[in-house]
């Protein structure tokens, strides 16, 4: 399961060119990085048909909502923001502009042909396997045609993309994301991810190296490897013989001028051993891992299907806490699955006491129809659900301050992805993917520098350029 971030917009795209005969699409990316990714190569495959991306909403004669479905608040957003849309388009119409709106990602996946019955100002739905067939459904969608493609494609969508040469992720072009796995066979109870992006399917071993190559020599020196459940990833190489995510890890390292190496998001099931060899050897794999349990509770682990006790995950995390000692854990939490009492939700709080997490992500339960979990007796009320949450947040805020603040005095590598504020100023990101402001005039982004942590705020540390 991919980790959740803000809601982004086309920002985060590469930037629109300069040709002003062309369309513009704006994206608005809501969810995971790997819808980040998607929207990245959505605009590749637009880009192929003229159209440029921009950020401006009010200059795009395409919208398109890359779509997210793994909480019910999310859906709700995409329907209002098809409300709005829909009277921008009346606006647009009047003036006799064109204006198209295409809603993608998972909510497509899900709700497919509802979306257009529910607001038929949508020209297209199109599903996160079918995106590269965007540019043909706009085409349709300008006949009349309201078009629906949400079918899991049977061709490889990345065989059908242009290249990610514009994939840089836009201003900080220093890193990008690079999806090498997609789905999920885990069907944890509460999860919509089986549905929505299908069963588990790994990115052969040179589609990826070939990608990370292009990256690499547009500037990228951080890579984040993206999938559902990235260390499901598996493969074979040249000579037949079976790999596993560790081993696409040592092979990505020999990329010369790639720097840095992160995946996200696991499960703690596929931490195998060559995994966490790869954490023990490669440097450049950075010191920090997303690993949801989602509870601390064996009852409820097994409600949910993660198919793993409290202990076994704790006993993993001191495996690697073993191979390499300065790593740094994340995760995700769910309070207020059926049936959980407050001894299983303490139980939670102690997996967390005992673990020190340095960044986590935590919810309240959501019923997702279709689930198993929807089904279960027991739905916690949502008072209770509510002030469970606050509390395990105020328990991974402290460790969050916790683990800032020990860094402060200490010598870290930098990698400076965008300038800051102030003049002379760069923001960088630390090994553990906190943002740090540094005073570096002499310094260029997508350098790397050492710097001493003077001081952590609430969400991002400062530093000066360490004297070597
Ligand atoms: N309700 C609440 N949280 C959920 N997540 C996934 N499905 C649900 C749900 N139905 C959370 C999990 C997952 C993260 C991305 O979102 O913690 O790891
Ligand atoms: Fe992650 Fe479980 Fe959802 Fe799969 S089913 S994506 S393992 S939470």
């Amino acid at each position: 399961m991919t980790q959740d971030i803000a809601i982004s917009s086309a920002s985060d795209l590469p930037a629109a060119g300069s040709t002003t005969a062309s369309r513009k699409v704006f994206i608005k990316t809501y969810g995971c990085q790997m819808n980040v990714y998607d929207s990245g190569r959505m605009t590749d495959a637009l880009a192929a048909e003229g159209y440029v991306a921009t950020e401006e909403m009010e200059e795009a004669d395409l919208v398109l909502l890359n779509t997210c479905h793994i909480r019910e608040k999310a859906a709700e957003k995409v329907y209002s923001a098809l409300g709005r849309l829909r009277e921008t388009k009346k606006a647009r119409a009047a003036e006799g502009r064109e204006f198209m709106i295409g809603v993608a990602g998972c909510v497509a996946q899900a709700e497919g042909e509802e979306i257009s019955r529910r607001e038929p100002a949508v020209d297209v739905v199109i599903g996160p396997q079918t995106y590269h067939r965007l540019p043909q459904a706009l085409k349709r969608a300008r006949t009349g045609e309201r078009v629906v493609d949400t079918e899991y494609a049977l061709e490889d969508k990345f065989e059908h993309l242009p290249d990610p040469k514009k994939a840089k992720a836009g201003p900080r072009n220093v890193t990008a994301f690079l999806t090498v796995q997609e789905g999920c066979d885990k069907f944890c109870t509460f999860c919509v991810v089986p549905y929505t992006r299908g069963s588990e399917v790994s990115r052969p071993l040179a589609q990826i190296v070939g990608e990370a190559e292009k990256l690499v020599a547009t500037g990228v020196r951080e890579l984040t490897l993206l999938g559902q459940n990235v260390n499901a990833w598996h493969g074979v190489d040249a000579a037949g013989q079976e790999l596993g995510l560790g081993d696409l890890l040592y092979r990505l390292a020999e990329i010369p001028g790639l720097a840095r190496l992160r995946y996200t998001t696991s499960h703690p099931r596929d931490m195998d051993d060559r995994l966490i060899e790869a954490h023990r050897d490669l440097r450049m794999l950075m010191p920090y891992l997303h690993l949801p349990v989602q509870s601390g509770s064996d009852r409820i682990l097994k409600a949910m299907n993660r198919r793993h006790k409290a202990a076994e995950y704790i006993a993993l995390i001191e495996r690697i806490r073993a191979a390499r000692p300065d790593i740094a854990l994340s995760g995700d939490f769910i309070v207020g699955f059926p049936g959980e009492t407050d001894e299983d939700f303490e139980a939670t709080l102690e997996l967390v006491r005992k673990i020190g997490y340095a960044q986590a992500y935590s919810f309240k339960y959501s019923t997702r129809p279709g689930t198993p979990g929807a089904d279960l007796p027991d739905q916690v009320p949502e008072d209770v659900k509510t002030e469970r949450l606050a509390r395990l947040q105020e328990l991974l805020l402290q460790q969050q301050h916790e683990f800032a603040r020990s860094l402060i005095g200490e010598t870290i590598d930098l990698l400076l992805e965008k300038p800051g504020r102030l003049p002379g100023q760069l923001i960088g990101r630390s090994p553990w993917l906190q943002s740090v402001n540094v005073d570096a005039k002499s310094s260029q982004i997508g350098d790397i520098i050492n710097v001493r942590i003077t001081a952590a705020g609430p969400n991002s540390l400062f530093a000066e350029v360490a004297e070597s």
